[in-house]
């Protein structure tokens, strides 16, 4: 059987660490895209060299044609500029926007059957936008968010509670920002709730409270920390979990950024919520019922989006 391909469009920071985890998973073979010449060639030629040491087989082209992304099984795009100290992801939005319709333009054409995982912030209104450009199908169309969101909130539990990572599991909620919704009460260690360890005294609501808080802000303290860009290990990992549950058809559930239509009383949105992907792409969307308080968040996690979305189109009326 050939080998799937998979299109980088940016050959960032997250462009190149996604080559690197995908070269090691022998995803298939990798096409790093970018309009910068030289780094997606010499990318993929340094992790081509690492290949015999490693031991995987998989092709890493770098291109700066969309020409070379033909027929793509799979597409992620990190194309845009990332955050610098100070900056919102919102602060992103002009600039990245317009990559958007490049990239969305490029996918379109040469890739319409693949299945493409946006990473470009402001996420839930790139990968909005994205959509439009590129004409995709929406289950084929999907954002990077929840999972690195979850993934923050379940080191920061391990780590609280002196156990494994693998056997914390944490639900987030909502837009990739400020305003996103960790869940705690469907966040646990080996099943049991967060609300339950809590009463079993393994931690306080207020240490609780600050650990989501942390979780929100949890791209920003990364930033704060390399000065001149933002995470790039684990959003890749996260992007690579979600494409190979496309690949391999695992139905893994992963929360995404998801085109919702009519779900959580949201219409033509792409908000995060708990998604199942398979070989279809996003197949299912899971609507749990929330209570007073989660449902109050969410809904203002929504109206952030919301806003986004609208200055997209006061930037480009045709996303109208
Ligand atoms: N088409 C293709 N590539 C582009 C374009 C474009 N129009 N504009 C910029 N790029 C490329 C840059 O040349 C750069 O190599 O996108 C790449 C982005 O890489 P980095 O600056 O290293 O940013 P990275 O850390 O990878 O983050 C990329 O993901 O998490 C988000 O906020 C982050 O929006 C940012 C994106």
């Amino acid at each position: 059987m050939a080998r799937s391909k998979i299109a980088l469009i940016g050959s960032g920071m997250i462009g190149g660490t996604l080559a690197h985890l995908i070269g090691l998973k022998e995803l298939g073979d990798v096409v790093l895209f970018d309009i910068a010449e030289g780094i997606p060639q010499g990318k993929g030629l340094d992790i081509a060299q690492s290949s015999p040491v490693e031991g995987f087989d998989a092709n890493f082209a770098g291109t700066n044609e969309y020409a070379a992304i033909k027929d793509a099984d799979v597409c992620i795009v990190t194309a845009g500029v990332p955050r610098k100290p100070g900056m919102s992801r919102d602060d992103l939005l002009g600039i990245n926007l317009k990559v958007m319709e490049q990239v969305g333009a490029g996918i379109k054409k040469y890739a319409p059957k693949a299945f493409v995982i946006c990473i470009t912030n402001p996420l839930d209104a790139m990968v909005w936008a994205l959509q439009k450009f590129s004409g995709l199908p929406k289950t084929h169309v999907v954002g990077m968010a929840g999972v690195l969101d979850s993934s923050r909130f379940r080191y920061f539990l391990a780590e609280e509670f002196k156990v494994s990572v693998e056997d914390v599991t944490a639900f987030v909620l909502g837009g990739h920002g400020d305003t996103m919704v960790p869940l705690t009460r469907y966040s646990t260690v080996a099943g049991i709730p967060l609300p339950d360890l809590v009463k079993m005294g393994w931690t306080s609501k207020e240490k609780l409270d600050k650990i989501v808080q942390r979780t929100r802000d949890g791209g920003a303290e990364i930033v704060g920390l390399l000065k001149s860009g933002s995470a790039y290990y684990a959003p890749a990992a996260s992007a690579v979990a979600m494409a190979e549950s496309y690949l391999r058809d695992k139905k893994r559930v992963l929360p995404c950024a998801a085109h919702l239509s009519g779900q959580y009383g949201v219409k033509d949105l792409y908000v995060g919520v708990p998604t199942v992907i398979g070989d279809g792409g996003v197949e299912r969307i899971i609507e749990i019922s929330l209570n007073k308080a989660e449902q109050k968040m969410f809904d203002k996690s929504v109206a952030a989006v919301t806003g986004l979305c609208e200055a997209c189109m006061n930037i480009a009326p045709n996303l109208k």
